[in-house]
């Protein structure tokens, strides 16, 4: 039988997506550091980095230990591919990043869904939803991206994202969900990298949205215990407010995940709301 992936109720996560950041393994380690020790004085927070593939073996507990113990910064991946091995160049499985110890990995990340993007193909629903399935599978939890690219008045970017969340989690059964092995990070592309974040009120009405389009899924219940994280320009002084106003079950942070000391009071800040 398969376990269920623990969490406590209540329970907030943080997740550093560092992108294609650092440049060097000496200012990973820094950034790690500085993130375990920060984390150690938290109460409610879980916090999972996912650093580039190199450095994710620096960033690995050395003892590995209970993803719910307190102070323990969990790993996660970046990206994975579907198959499980074979001639498949440049590609981790999930199966690969499992026996690695990694707990979370990000799937469908709105800068691998972008068309004609440097030097990696656009990600479709399809494939997202395959590698969703892949991580689950692998006993992992996928952190499914989702968000609408542009917002228009006529509530079309509603369809989209609901047309979005179905065609990402096309076969993922709800025996995963039973087994908490997803977390959906809402995203709005337009907010990626930006100024701003979206405000705590429009995050609110999109978390309902997310986990009403969950619910028809698999139904209200199961929804209920799906986080759902913001995602877009968050730093440590508007993480709190969002978290509060926003409702939300957590944030997946960017460029402030690489900033060491914007990112420990970030996760403090968060691990203060009640
Ligand atoms: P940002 O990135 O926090 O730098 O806006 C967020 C993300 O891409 O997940």
């Amino acid at each position: 039988m398969t376990k269920k992936f623990s969490r406590k109720i209540g329970q907030k996560i943080v997740i550093g997506n560092w992108k294609m950041n650092p440049l060097t393994v000496a200012e990973a380690k820094r950034i790690i550091v500085s993130v375990k020790k920060a984390a150690k004085k938290l109460n409610r927070t879980k916090v999972v980095i996912c650093p580039p593939s190199p450095f994710i073996g620096y960033a690995l507990p050395r003892v590995p230990e209970k993803s719910t113990a307190k102070g323990v910064v969990s790993v996660g991946a970046q990206d994975v591919f579907y198959e499980e091995q074979g001639a498949f160049t440049g590609e981790v499985s999930a199966r690969q990043l499992a026996d690695m110890d990694l707990g979370y990995v990000i799937v469908g990340h709105s800068e691998r869904r972008r068309a004609g993007e440097g030097a990696f193909a656009a990600e479709t629903d399809v494939v997202v939803a395959k590698k969703a399935i892949a991580v689950a599978q692998a006993g992992m939890v996928a952190v499914l991206c989702v968000g609408e690219t542009v917002r228009d008045a006529h509530g079309e970017y509603l369809d989209f994202l609901r047309n979005q969340i179905r065609a990402s989690l096309q076969g993922f059964s709800k025996k995963y969900i039973e087994e908490r092995r997803l977390v959906v990070a809402y995203e709005p592309v337009w907010a990626i990298g930006a100024k701003e974040a979206m405000t705590p009120t429009l995050i609110h009405e999109m978390t309902i949205f997310v986990k009403k389009v969950l619910a028809d899924l698999y139904g209200q219940e199961e929804a209920f215990d799906v986080p759902v994280l913001y995602g877009g320009s968050v730093n440590f002084r508007n993480a709190a407010d969002i978290i509060r106003g926003g409702e939300v079950n957590g944030l997946l942070v960017g460029r402030e995940s690489v900033n060491a000391p914007g990112f420990a009071e970030l996760i403090r800040a968060v691990d203060e709301v009640k």
